[in-house]
């Protein structure tokens, strides 16, 4: 349970997930309705880097709000079996583990229902000790808009102490949930050193289509770097020293890009600590993004650092050291 020496200090999501597939429309039509399965899984942007991160090398200190309920409890099992920190979770009787059920039809099209209640609405600012931060390195914000009570106010105010313990700040993006728009953030956005929204996200954001203008416009609330998710092409970079692509892996055949964008970011802040350039922190994330995509779950895919390392070899091979 010790924090000490921390490396990353992630703060977002941590709930249940219980896929149901397949479902159609037609569901209320039958008393009955059997599917081919029902899984009790982990969930939340938050964990999930957590998780992948963990698993790459690195110390890893989880900052959410669960309820003291048997969710919460699934939680923390998961946390200990993996080796996060739980200092810094915060279990509040008051409140329910956000569980969210997900109706999966055939094609994979998904709706989330998910508890207005759950800890995923209610997790706040005053859930968070803010001490935790003088011991680590790196500051994820798992994702902006994905916990209501998280605003611009609320991310400034941790963003201004993260910056005053000299952290680096990194940060992912889900559609709003509230209708909050690119205005509402742009404070908040001034302080993130990297953010990996994806283009979709971004495009709706920013209201432009044009994959350069979505990062310019984003460069200019002052992001240090926008590395945006481009899906199988990769991402695209936008900083100081102008606008790059770094491709993708190639011969990849994704099955489930659920969570790609978690494990892509769990595999930049592995190489952000281990002092690679910003190109080698991209190919570093393209390639355990890639490795996640071709198998089930957020979690499902990278298991150790050797399976991204693999990945990373032939990436090297397939483009050339120089890419
Ligand atoms: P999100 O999961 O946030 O929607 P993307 O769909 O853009 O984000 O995917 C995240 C990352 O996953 C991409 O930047 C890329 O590195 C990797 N990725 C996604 N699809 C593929 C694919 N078909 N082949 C190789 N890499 C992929
Ligand atoms: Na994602």
């Amino acid at each position: 349970k010790v924090s000490k020496g921390t490396d990353v200090i992630i703060i977002g999501a941590a709930i249940v997930d219980l896929p149901l597939r397949p479902v159609s429309k037609e569901v209320f039509d039958t008393v009955s309705y059997p599917v081919d399965g029902i899984s009790m899984t982990i969930g939340g942007d938050a964990i999930n880097e957590a998780t992948i991160i963990t698993r790459l090398g690195h110390k890893v200190s989880l900052m959410s709000c669960i309820g003291v309920d048997v969710a919460g409890a699934f939680v923390l099992s998961h946390c200990e079996r993996t080796g996060i920190d739980t200092t810094y979770i915060k279990q509040d009787p008051g409140i329910d583990t956000s569980i969210n059920v997900g109706l999966v039809a055939a094609d994979g099209e998904r709706t989330f229902i998910t508890n207005r209640q759950g800890s995923l609405w209610k997790f706040k600012y005053d859930d968070l000790d803010l001490s935790a931060l003088k011991d680590a390195k790196i500051l994820s914000f798992a994702s902006i808009f994905n916990n209501p009570l998280f605003d611009n106010k609320a991310m400034v105010s941790v963003f201004k102490k993260a910056k005053e313990e000299g952290m680096i700040i990194c940060a992912d993006m889900v559609s709003p949930r509230l209708n909050e728009k690119l205005e509402d953030i742009t404070e908040a956005l001034g302080y993130v050193d990297y953010f990996f929204p994806n283009f979709e996200e971004a495009s709706e954001m920013t209201g432009e289509t044009d994959e350069a203008k979505v990062a310019d416009k984003l460069y200019a609330c002052g992001v240090k770097n926008v590395v945006m998710k481009i899906g199988k092409r990769g991402c695209y970079i936008r900083n100081a020293q102008g606008a790059q692509i770094v491709p993708a892996c190639k011969g990849v055949t994704a099955i489930d890009t659920i969570g790609a964008g978690d494990n892509f970011a769990s595999g930049f802040i592995t190489g952000l600590l281990e002092g690679k350039s910003i190109r080698d922190c991209a190919v570093y994330a393209n390639c355990t993004a890639a490795v996640s995509v071709q198998y089930v779950g957020a979690t499902g895919g990278v298991q150790e650092k050797a399976d991204v390392d693999k990945m990373l070899a032939k990436y090297l091979a397939d483009y050339g050291q120089q890419q």
